[in-house]
């Protein structure tokens, strides 16, 4: 077993906060505790609710946004939680509740914005200093909306490209997580002052290492892998102070890490000396017994502090509460738990805070400003990895006549991806206001543009054009609809229901081949190959997918990953206002790989990247 990591967490807590906890925790009835240990979801508790219940957290489940989903109805919508919970009353102690979203590449629920590239793409821009500048930035546009907590950074290991949340992992290299880990943790804490939100590292742990990918299947290691690879991200961390862990769904070696007391308790809270608070997942308790009553019992002794108990709410506080009456769940545990809750509430400033729109950055005029979005195409440019440019046809020459095509050259919600505006992502550029398409990017710097709709390109005149600039790809999804799976055996072959439940959501796909995937694409180049015409290939994706044939049709082929809402970062690049400096995160799986599991016979190996010099 490892010797106990030396504990150098800057440590969020102090002796003032220490006392303050005691004397909130001795005026707490049961009601209260376990009010503060449930997050329920906007739609299904009121803030008269939250303030009868003492609710401790509520959250926006992806999509979830009030009103028209404007900054002004988010910060009302703040206001009015804050209202309920802090109203004391002989029944009330008045703590607030915080507010939770996935703000994984930005503010990425809110209309207008900014939306930095997925983490798999940042991956490739191996640059931690741009983590910290990105996740300050996000930070703010959080803010802005009245928001105190973000479940972000995830830092997953992923180990396949079949799993449907690889783009939200930064490398299959643990150390490359590592070297992120700190400065985004940083960045979106800002040392806990006023122009920081509370960060949620995720999912402890294992999550990127599923037996065939499959989301919230079975991680089956040794102790001693599952330590050097999943583990070691969570280190600099903790250490950098991040206040919140999220418990994942997956199992390892068949336990569900939300049941699981050594992952939590002794792992977490024990060697690594972890001293905030840990949320569950979306009903992550739900997979831990068929009987939710014993599940409650199970998630609850395991060490999870607060539940992410979206509609269950209620009958999550009814059967916990009857848990510590009987004696089922210790009156220590709950006080451990709710102890926790108090030190983020209290470390982080929100115990303190005032009404959220009476705050420094709410409404802020800098969310979806051109600061913002200069630093995101700065982002997107470092991002881009280059795997092939024969006869230097990139960049892109002033005096070339350029055909624009593909189902993604002008569509910023397939750019985004998952997790934008909605769950499972957008579909063309009405929700994402102020972006720019690669189209848009490539017409705003270069005189000689045409686009021309998928459909049409059979038509057009070979002498017209130079070359062909052809985006194709994926279209957005998350969790696990983005799964690959070659058939429903996979999941029972993988054993990702092992003592526990699993959600089966339809896959994406059944084959990482893009050309099976997406025909149209490979339809679409041998269309523009036949006219002889000189092709750059753009792909949108959120990971490495078999391109052989595709590879074999184009003259430059770049993986551009899910650059979000400024697309014109990718067309700077194209045109070579700037140079590629991206390399890649995870090897490219050759079409003859057995399977495409990470480092067999790949394609590109991890770190393979060329550029213009
Ligand atoms: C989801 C995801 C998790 C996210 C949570 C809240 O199921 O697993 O990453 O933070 O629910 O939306």
């Amino acid at each position: 077993m490892n010797k106990a990591v030396e504990s150098k967490h800057i440590n969020f807590s102090n002796q003032v906060v220490e006392k303050r906890i005691e004397q909130l925790l001795e005026n707490m009835s049961l009601a209260q505790k376990i009010g503060q240990m449930t997050q329920a979801e906007r739609l299904f508790c009121s803030p008269e609710q939250a303030r009868k219940f003492h609710i401790g957290s509520i959250l926006s489940g992806g999509g979830s946004c009030p009103g028209d989903n404007q900054l002004a109805d988010w910060v009302q919508m703040a206001d009015e939680y804050w209202h309920a919970s802090t109203s004391k009353d002989e029944r009330h102690l008045g703590i607030p509740i915080i507010y939770g979203v996935d703000a994984i590449h930005g503010n990425n629920n809110v209309l207008g914005a900014t939306v930095f590239p997925h983490n798999i793409g940042l991956g490739a821009a191996r640059n931690p200093e741009l983590m910290q500048k990105l996740a300050s930035a996000t930070a703010r546009e959080v803010l802005a909306a009245g928001v105190d907590w973000t479940f972000a950074p995830t830092l997953a290991v992923a180990q396949s490209n079949r799993w449907g949340r690889m783009y939200e992992s930064y490398s299959q290299d643990p150390v490359l997580v590592a070297n992120y880990a700190a400065p985004f943790v940083d960045g979106l804490q800002s040392s806990y002052d006023d122009d920081g939100v509370i960060s949620c590292v995720k999912h402890w742990v294992g999550d990127g290492g599923t037996t065939k990918g499959i989301d919230q299947g079975e991680t089956t290691l040794s102790y001693q892998d599952l330590e050097r690879v999943h583990m070691l991200p969570y280190y600099p961390a903790l250490e950098a102070g991040a206040m919140t862990v999220m418990v994942s769904f997956n199992s390892w070696n068949g336990d569900k890490c939300h049941g699981h007391r050594f992952l939590l308790q002794q792992e977490l809270k024990g060697r690594l000396a972890f001293s905030g608070f840990v949320v569950s997942d979306f009903d992550g308790i739900d997979y831990l017994s068929q009987d939710y009553y014993e599940a409650v019992a199970l998630g609850v002794n395991a060490g999870i502090d607060m539940f992410m108990v979206p509609e269950e709410w209620q009958r999550f506080i009814e059967y916990l509460t009857q848990h510590v009456e009987i004696g089922s769940v210790s009156m220590s545990r709950i006080d451990d738990a709710v102890r926790r809750i108090l030190r983020v509430k209290a470390a982080s400033g929100l115990l303190d805070q005032v009404k959220p729109s009476a705050r420094a950055w709410s409404n802020h005029s800098s969310f979806g400003g051109e600061k913002h979005r200069q630093l995101a195409k700065n982002a997107v440019a470092q991002s881009l990895v280059l795997l092939k440019n024969d006869n230097s046809i990139l960049p892109i020459k002033k005096q070339n006549r350029v055909l624009v095509c593909g189902k993604n050259a002008d569509n910023i919600g397939h750019q985004c991806g998952g997790f934008t505006i909605a769950w499972q992502g957008v579909s063309g550029n009405e929700d994402i206001a102020g972006g720019t398409s690669i189209l848009n990017g490539l017409v705003g710097f270069h005189e000689q543009v045409t686009y021309v709709e998928q459909d049409r390109v059979e038509q057009i005149e070979p002498n017209d054009f130079d070359v062909a600039v052809a985006v194709i790809g994926e279209t957005p999804y998350a969790e696990g609809l983005g799964d690959i799976r070659t058939n429903e055996n996979d999941i029972v072959e993988a054993g990702s229901q092992i003592r526990g439940l699993m959600k089966v959501l339809e896959p994406y796909g059944t084959s990482t081949k893009l050309s099976e995937l997406h025909p149209e694409d490979l339809r679409l180049l041998r269309s523009l190959s036949d006219k002889n015409i000189p092709i750059v290939a753009v792909l949108i994706s959120g990971r490495p997918l078999q391109i052989d044939l595709e590879l074999d049709l184009t003259d430059a082929f770049v993986a551009a990953w899910l650059p979000g809402s400024e697309g014109q970062g990718v067309a700077e690049v194209l045109l070579g206002k700037l140079d590629f400096v991206g390399k890649l995160p995870f090897d490219w799986p050759r079409d003859s790989a057995e399977n495409s599991e990470r480092g067999l016979n790949a394609r590109f190996p991890i770190g393979y990247g060329l550029n213009y010099r």
